[in-house]
């Protein structure tokens, strides 16, 4: 095709790429959802309904990008973590970044209704960012970094609206009773004041979810289906890693599970699906070849460098 005199002008264009062997993290985060949740009757200081919310569009995520291999979520945020060898978009930090926020922001839009029953009142927004890690260990240590956050804000969060909402305090009060106090002091003033024992408070709201893939079989034959498993269990310590190694070996085969339960079935479902049946066929994926996932079985052990 010929050129115009114009395209020059692409000359202009910069692009920048992900350093190569590094594990890729995008995470999104609510733009003002402080004022977002408050406008939408968002429970405080956890919404179930909200947080499954952020859980479905981060699945629809997964689920366009192959090569993320899991993302966890806590809060307005979300970060999805890319094989350290993706070749997505050659690497281009602006196009996955930029791609990844869109989806993400638009799959919370699109799902809304179907996990909140109040109005849209504006649309939402999210910043993102992305950072790329050289090591298992610096990646894994970004993980326990955003879970430790999620439990220090809960534990804060539960015990301030515990003395509001239970003990009748002002939001003043709270804050002083609060002020200064370590961990195993907020468990106590909660069980005094406020009758919680923080220990069995919802493991979604103390851990975030972290959402991992398996598969299913599709019905009688030998094909499988991906899905994208909500997990709110503690990924600081070794056990989840050790059960999981294909998150951080991408020649490991995704596990197979044999049910899903029924908070699994609400982030499952498929936007695709919804919207159009068709494209399912051009969905070849490499997990989903059984004689590959036999072969690579057992090998699993651990995490590695
Ligand atoms: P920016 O991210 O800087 O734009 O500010 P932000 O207002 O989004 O605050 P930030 O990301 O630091 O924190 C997230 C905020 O979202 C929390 O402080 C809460 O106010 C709100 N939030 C998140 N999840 C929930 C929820 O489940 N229920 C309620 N009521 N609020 C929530
Ligand atoms: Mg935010």
């Amino acid at each position: 095709m010929a050129k115009s005199k114009f395209e020059y002008v692409r000359e202009f264009e910069s692009h920048n790429t992900c350093l190569p062997n590094c594990f890729i993290v995008v995470r999104v985060d609510g733009k003002g959802f402080h004022k977002f949740t408050e406008a939408h009757g968002f429970e405080k200081p956890n919404d179930r309904d909200g947080l499954l919310l952020m859980s479905k569009a981060a699945a629809c995520v997964m689920e366009e990008f192959n090569d993320i291999s899991c993302a966890y979520g806590q809060s307005d945020e979300f970060s999805f973590v890319f094989n350290r060898d993706t070749n997505v978009y050659k690497r281009r930090t602006e196009k996955i970044l930029s791609v990844v926020n869109s989806l993400f922001t638009s799959s919370y839009v699109f799902f809304w209704d179907k996990f909140i029953c109040r109005r849209l009142k504006y649309p939402p927004s999210f910043d993102a960012r992305i950072v790329m890690y050289p090591t298992v260990k610096n990646l894994r240590d970004y993980m326990c970094w955003r879970q430790a956050d999620a439990h220090i804000n809960n534990l804060y969060n539960t015990a301030f609206w515990g003395l509001v909402q239970k003990s009748g305090h002002t939001k003043q009060e709270a804050e002083k009773i609060l002020c200064g106090t370590v961990s195993s002091e907020k468990h106590e003033i909660m069980f005094k004041n406020c009758n919680i024992n923080y220990n069995n408070e919802c493991e979604l709201y103390k851990k975030g979810t972290m959402l991992v893939k398996r598969l299913v079989h599709k019905g009688k034959g030998d094909s499988y289906n991906t899905v994208y498993v909500p997990l709110n269990c503690d990924i600081i310590n070794d056990k989840f890693w050790n059960e999981n190694p294909h998150i951080l070996n991408s020649d490991l085969d995704t596990p197979v599970c044999q049910e899903i339960n029924e908070e699994c079935q609400l982030v499952f479902v498929k936007t695709k699906k919804i919207c159009d049946d068709s494209t399912k066929k051009t969905k070849e994926k490499k997990n989903r070849n059984p004689q590959r996932r036999n072969h690579v079985k057992a090998e699993t052990n651990g995490v590695i460098e």
